[in-house]
């Protein structure tokens, strides 16, 4: 709810509360909160996230990037990925298809860059399109990364996108935001907000409370 006002205020060319400073706060833009807002209307200038007000909310509106890596691309799996999430009753607001600029995988993979993979990490990823996609419903992040299995394809139980279809952890297909502040900052650096799409599914109530 909190987070919802702070949108709603950012929307509404409103000062947020506190100062812009603060520790483990991440300014996002309206339209890319992943919860509560309208997409389609908020204007630029940004809300604020953080972890308690994200706990605290439902998470009807939420929305998380999901990436279909280069090996995936590769192997012909974007449908039988893209029908995972639409099977599990999430809504698709954004795809595209790209060569991944280097400059934006590098502010992805920010956390990684003192890890010893991360430039074999980087290679990989800018070698071939990408297919990127956000995704929208109740808890879908963490519910997508339970869908999309452990990193490590050997420790990914049967039944999720990597256990099922990869094999070892340098390929391992796909790509989950892991937190909502993930979700936000991902979905701020892979779209523009034009390029997300706020619509109705006729079968909402069907899915979720709402
Ligand atoms: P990470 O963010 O830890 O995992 P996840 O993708 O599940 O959120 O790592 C990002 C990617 O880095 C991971 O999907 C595959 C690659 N990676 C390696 O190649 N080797 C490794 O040892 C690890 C931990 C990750």
């Amino acid at each position: 709810m909190v987070l919802f006002q702070r949108c709603l205020a950012r929307a509404l060319g409103q000062r947020t509360l506190g100062g812009s400073q603060q520790r483990n706060e991440v300014r996002v833009p309206g339209w890319a909160c992943t919860q509560g807002a309208r997409f389609g209307s908020a204007e630029p200038g940004g809300c604020r996230s953080h972890s308690r007000a994200a706990a605290g909310n439902s998470g009807a509106k939420e929305r998380t990037l999901i990436a279909v890596k280069p090996d995936g691309v590769q192997r012909r799996l974007v449908g039988h990925i893209v029908q995972r999430f639409e099977q599990k009753g999430f809504k698709l607001v954004g795809l595209k298809m790209l060569k991944a600029p280097e400059e934006v995988l590098s502010q992805h993979y920010h956390d990684l860059r003192k890890k010893p993979f991360y430039p074999l990490l980087l290679h990989y990823m800018s070698s071939g399109p990408v297919v990127i996609m956000v995704w929208e419903g109740h808890n879908v992040v963490s519910t997508s990364r339970k869908m999309v299995g452990d990193t490590n394809p050997a420790e990914a139980h049967p039944g999720t996108i990597r256990g099922d279809f990869s094999l070892h952890i340098s390929r391992n297909v796909v790509h989950a935001s892991d937190s909502l502040e993930g979700a936000q900052r991902e979905i701020q650096l892979w779209f523009n907000r034009n390029e997300l799409m706020d619509w109705d599914s006729c079968d909402q109530s069907n899915v979720s409370h709402v």
